[in-house]
């Protein structure tokens, strides 16, 4: 018997890191060296403070049972929403610990959406968002995030049949893989349209401390009536280099976290608690914004050195305020970025994710990952700029 993945899952199982996983072996069996900015998972280490507490808070054995929300977690969340965005934020009714931001990215749409639903989300997009709609066994729609309009959301683009079945909208700024920044009057404009149309928002900010030049990214919270239609997404895993302990959080609309957390009560039950005391401690402790700081200061440093790189790559690209990302626009003669991709992997080894990746508007685009130290990161850019000379 052929066991296969369900319809659902079987793109994502063929997805482009399967792909790009056998092109990276081809490319060793050419003794190529591997450098990776594909991944969009940081390199940086977490920062000693927070490991030292971690090891405290697993050795608290009253720590081990069922993980349901740590009251401490959720008030520190409400903590920082009053200090980072001056948003008054319930810790009991408006806040949500999530296994990771992609958890509740999945779970979230499952829980609200039926057949006849449309989701709404942006293409080019993160591309788990591309696959939500099927999980939840409705229809999604891909938003075009255009270079014509500074990617930024063209709501009168979105067909009215579209709109009109419209429950559920992902926006996400800082975004990846665009790492374009949205500003209050755009947020505002959102939250106008998602009312009037009766569209509940999913705001994923999972980037929103990775932000260089001056630029604070704004929380959709922020905006007045959000509260009635908005839930906003973050997670541990950029801002803290702490990809592996799995810890998100929604905070937002009350109605949309109790159902959430219905639904998640018969699925999971939620994060270590050790995890959710680190998250906790993380996010009220000085010291630690320091170290985000530092962070913050690497990917900048990095971020300059390939810009500066790739002015003479005769690659078009907007210079970043926000993320670890660079999404670039390849020559024209290049039509397929896939293909480029490939070749660019087999002959040199340096490893970035096809734009195509990231939805249909993400076409003869790369993104580029600054996931490297600057040293490795200069050389790939100069491989990437040595390849194209003979592309
Ligand atoms: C835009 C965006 N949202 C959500 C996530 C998921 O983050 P987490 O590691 O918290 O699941 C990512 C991870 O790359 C992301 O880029």
């Amino acid at each position: 018997m052929k066991i296969q993945p369900s319809d659902r899952f079987v793109h994502q199982a063929e997805g482009i890191w399967k792909r790009l996983n056998m092109w990276i072996d081809k490319a060793r069996g050419r003794k190529k060296d591997i450098i990776n900015l594909g991944i969009g998972c940081p390199d940086l280490r977490p920062a000693t403070i927070l490991t030292d507490r971690l090891s405290e808070f697993v050795k608290d054995t009253s720590l081990y049972g069922y993980p349901f929300s740590e009251l401490e977690l959720n008030n520190e969340i409400s903590n920082w929403y009053k200090r980072r965005f001056n948003v008054d934020i319930d810790p009991i009714r408006e806040v949500l610990h999530t296994i990771g931001a992609q958890e509740g990215l999945t779970n979230l749409p499952v829980s609200l959406l039926d057949s006849e639903d449309i989701l709404l989300y942006p293409d080019p997009g993160y591309p788990l968002y591309g696959y939500l709609a099927s999980f939840a066994y409705s229809r999604g729609y891909g938003y075009p995030l255009r270079e014509e309009n500074e990617y930024q959301i063209e709501f009168d683009r979105i067909p009215p049949d579209i709109l009109k079945r419209s429950k559920l909208m992902i926006v996400n700024y800082p975004s990846n893989p665009l790492a374009t920044t949205t500003t209050r009057e755009a947020l505002t404009q959102l939250v106008d349209f998602a009312r009037r149309n009766d569209i509940l928002i999913i705001y994923d900010n999972t980037y929103c401390e990775i932000t260089f030049d001056g630029y604070v990214a704004p929380s959709i919270l922020e905006i007045d009536g959000a509260k009635d239609i908005a839930v906003e997404l973050h997670s541990f895993s950029k801002t803290y280099n702490l990809p592996g302990i799995r810890l998100g959080f929604f905070a937002g609309n009350r109605e949309i976290i109790k159902i959430l957390s219905d639904v998640k009560s018969n699925i999971d039950f939620g994060v270590f608690k050790p995890f959710q005391r680190l998250g906790a401690f993380a996010l009220k402790s000085n010291e630690v914004r320091e170290e985000v700081r530092k962070t913050v200061e690497t990917y900048r440093r990095r971020r300059n050195i390939v810009v500066e790189q790739l002015k003479n790559c005769g690659i078009e690209f907007n210079v970043p305020k926000a993320t670890f990302y660079i999404f670039a626009k390849l020559p024209k003669h290049i039509e397929n970025d896939e293909e480029f991709v490939y070749n660019l992997v087999l002959n040199t080894g340096v490893v970035v994710l096809p734009g195509s990746s990231f939805g249909k508007n993400g076409q003869g685009h790369i993104r580029i990952s600054l996931v490297q130290d600057e040293n490795t990161i200069s050389t790939a850019i100069e491989k990437i700029n040595q390849f194209l000379t003979k592309c």
